[in-house]
């Protein structure tokens, strides 16, 4: 079996991972910070222990500025919902995920004003220029994707970072397809709200992500509820991470989080992205001779995550993922990817792209036979 959908969930995780989360388990797994006997203190300091080491990895200020989430998703909802009211005007660009486009679109029913910037058809990039000039007196918020899960392009956040502290406004990024892949560092990049999932490029488990909450922003939490600490107020406690952490964390999964951050630390990240981008490039180069394939690229590539969109002639995307699957026992991911719009954007909506996001774990072998997998299925197409 070859599995090339890390860019929906990371698969094999790190030995490490299984490990930590088994353990925890069995041994530890006490309500963290809702008691004093030994369980629950030693949850509690493996909760913190992981919130340490993410604030580590993108160089946040304070480590209870790292709010945990259910997913991304989850955690893109608390900083837009906890953020915009109506009357708001935020920019956001035309290839973000849904994740973004649906709270979004809840919020334009509310009186928010939505602008959508275009990415340059050359290099796929949403331009700061364009950014900048979409600013109103109304503006409060830049939203932006990272790297898209669709064609893998890097967006130049640190550009988008220094247009919102010039105009005084609030940068989001969604860091779904790029945390545990590439340096972020919220500080020098002015990055106020970094939302990112724990079970891709962090190899924690699915179910698991989380907000970085910037000191220049005050959002209002979207669930209230117990924190285990400040117990005699009614109100939600306004202190970090209490005010958006309300019930029960999920403290196997953050367990296996923060042995995913331990593995990436001891490997070093300039290791785990040089192997993605080799395969990635093995791949962008074996599928270019594939005749029948386009491949959605752009012209300069040099800014690419490990996510490779395409199609073959004479077939719909989701056939070839099934033949993939089926008679290859390769999992890709095929059709929409979340993203219509970044899809129309491409020219592939309605059906969308097959889908190759190589990981760490993804050998040169598995590349060949992908290649050779492929290029049987285009050969059978043409006449
Ligand atoms: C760019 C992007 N943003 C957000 C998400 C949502 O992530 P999650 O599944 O953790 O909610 C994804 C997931 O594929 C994504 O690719």
């Amino acid at each position: 079996m070859i599995y090339l959908d890390n860019a929906a969930t990371s698969w094999p995780k790190p030995e490490s991972v299984y490990l930590a989360m088994d353990e925890f388990l069995r041994k530890n797994a006490g309500s963290p910070g809702r008691g004093s006997h030994s369980m629950s203190l030693a949850a509690a300091e493996m909760v913190e222990e992981t919130r340490m080491l993410i604030a580590r990895f993108i160089n946040a200020p304070e480590k209870e500025r790292i709010i945990f989430t259910l997913n991304c998703t989850d955690a893109l909802n608390l900083g837009l919902k906890g953020l915009i009211r109506p009357g708001d005007h935020v920019i956001t660009s035309c290839i973000e995920h849904n994740s973004v486009v649906r709270p979004l679109r809840k919020l334009e029913r509310q009186g928010v004003k939505v602008v959508r910037i275009p990415t340059s058809v050359e290099t796929g990039v949403v331009s700061p220029r364009d950014i900048e000039g979409a600013i109103t007196g109304e503006t409060k918020l830049i939203v932006v994707i990272h790297a898209s899960n669709v064609t893998g392009v890097i967006q130049p956040i640190e550009e988008y970072g220094m247009v919102a502290r010039q105009h005084n406004l609030i940068l989001m990024v969604d860091a779904a397809q790029s945390a545990g892949k590439y340096p972020i560092d919220v500080q020098a990049s002015n990055i106020d709200l970094l939302a990112f999932a724990g079970h891709k490029g962090l190899f924690g488990p699915p179910g698991t992500g989380g907000l970085y909450v910037g000191s220049r922003v005050d959002l209002d939490s979207l669930r209230e509820g117990g924190t285990g600490v400040f117990s005699e107020q009614e109100e939600q406690p306004t202190v970090l991470p209490y005010r958006y952490e309300s019930g029960t964390l999920n403290s196997v999964g953050i367990s296996g989080l923060g042995a995913g951050l331990k593995y990436i630390f001891s490997e070093g990240l300039e290791k785990i992205s040089a192997h993605e981008q080799y395969l990635t490039g093995r791949l962008f180069e074996g599928l270019s001779n594939i005749p029948g394939l386009t491949l959605y690229r752009t012209k300069d590539g040099s800014n690419q995550a490990s996510v490779i969109s395409f199609n073959i002639e004479g077939y719909e995307p989701a056939e070839v993922g099934i033949i993939l699957d089926q008679a290859f026992d390769i999992k890709v991911r095929a059709g929409l990817h979340c993203s219509p719009s970044a899809h129309k954007t491409l020219g592939t909506y309605p059906l969308g792209t097959v889908r190759l996001s190589p990981g760490y774990f993804n050998t040169d072998d598995e590349i060949s036979f992908t290649l050779q997998a492929l290029e049987k299925i285009a050969r059978a197409k043409i006449p």
